[in-house]
């Protein structure tokens, strides 16, 4: 019978003997499988592993917060955090094709892990002369699976994971998911006593907020769309629906504008559109039917709440046509 603890025995004895006194490093995401992966390495052979976390500003509220303080307490993993939200920006600068975004961030974020990984591979050879020889990746089954037999949205889009490493690099990989499912990493990562708010999480994609804003990307329009998406988040939350919906992009419309009234002002702001999906695997989706009253508070308070949005939109378009992701 599959059971989490076994699983756990069994994946921390086989990285002991695939490691032995190796040297590991791991890029963590925010999400549930490069922290549940870092976590069972981390079980097996401790201080050996070092992470690394790239803060590229793309990121929703609270999620460097919730890799830098709750997974450190929980796992007491030694974590490096990068943070080039400036160089990100500065890259992204007037840059509204979607594709073009997607391209630079994916560049961007293998950039600044190479030189992470370099750095720390020169500072471990430094210490005793044996680099970092080893990567874990938060490999699953279906990824395997993807992987051989080719999906056809594969081209679609062009789809960056904190996994979607160059193959060139000198290094002997981990994949301690490689045989499991979604539902199994996250009863592992439950059993492992990670943070809720990362083994629930529902997916976020690798190029983050940057392929939510329809328009260029500037740090206001960031910050703007981090507030909405957040207020999204808690009241899904409040009402009991994370488990209900696979996800909801939030997203916002930051080249159109249109008419409102606030107060006893004319306001000229951005829509703000909700993008709520039921799935089993993302290939196809249908738009989920939040409760009315929901929406009517999830709209109220991002008029009143967040500077610049006077109206809030719902996306009813399942996929195909639409994909879940606008960009
Ligand atoms: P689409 O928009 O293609 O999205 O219907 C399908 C699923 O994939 C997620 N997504 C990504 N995930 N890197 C990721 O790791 C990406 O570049 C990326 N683009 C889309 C999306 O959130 C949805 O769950």
């Amino acid at each position: 019978d599959w059971n989490s603890g076994n699983v756990i025995a069994e994946q921390v004895a086989r990285i002991r003997a695939q490691v032995g006194t190796g040297k590991v490093i791991c890029g963590l995401s925010g999400g549930v499988d490069s922290a549940v992966a870092a976590a069972l390495v981390h079980k097996a052979i401790g201080d050996q592993l070092v992470c690394v976390f790239v803060d590229h500003g793309l990121l929703r509220q609270d999620e460097r917060r919730q890799v830098e303080e709750d997974f450190v307490l929980a796992t007491g993993v030694r974590l490096v955090t990068v943070d080039v939200r400036e160089q990100f920006l500065t890259a992204l600068e007037g840059v509204s094709d979607p594709e073009t975004k997607r391209k630079i961030i994916g560049r961007e974020f293998i950039r600044t892990f190479e030189q992470a990984q370099a750095e720390l591979i020169t500072e471990a050879a430094a210490i005793d002369g044996d680099p970092i020889r080893f990567l874990v990746q938060g490999t699953l089954y279906p990824d395997v699976v993807e992987s051989g037999g080719g999906s056809g949205t594969a081209n679609i889009k062009s789809h960056h994971n904190v996994g979607g490493l160059p193959d060139d690099l000198q290094f002997e990989l981990i994949e301690p998911l490689r045989t499991l499912f979604k539902d199994e990493v996250r009863a592992i990562g439950a059993e492992l006593g990670l943070p809720a708010e990362i083994v629930q999480r529902q997916p976020f994609p690798g190029p983050g907020l940057g392929i939510r804003i329809v328009g260029s990307i500037t740090q206001d329009r960031l910050d703007l769309l981090r507030h909405a998406d957040a207020i999204v988040r808690a009241e899904l939350t409040a009402a009991g629906l994370d488990r209900e919906i696979w996800q909801c992009p939030v997203v916002l419309l930051a080249d159109v504008r249109s008419v409102g009234v606030q107060g006893d002002g004319r306001t000229y702001g951005h829509p703000i559109v909700l993008r709520p999906v039921s799935s089993e695997d993302a290939m196809t989706a249908d738009w989920t039917r939040l409760p009315y009253d929901l929406l009517a508070k999830i709209s109220n308070r991002i008029t009143n709440e967040v500077d610049g949005v006077n109206r809030v939109v719902l996306d009813v378009t399942s996929k195909p046509p639409g994909t879940i992701e606008w960009e």
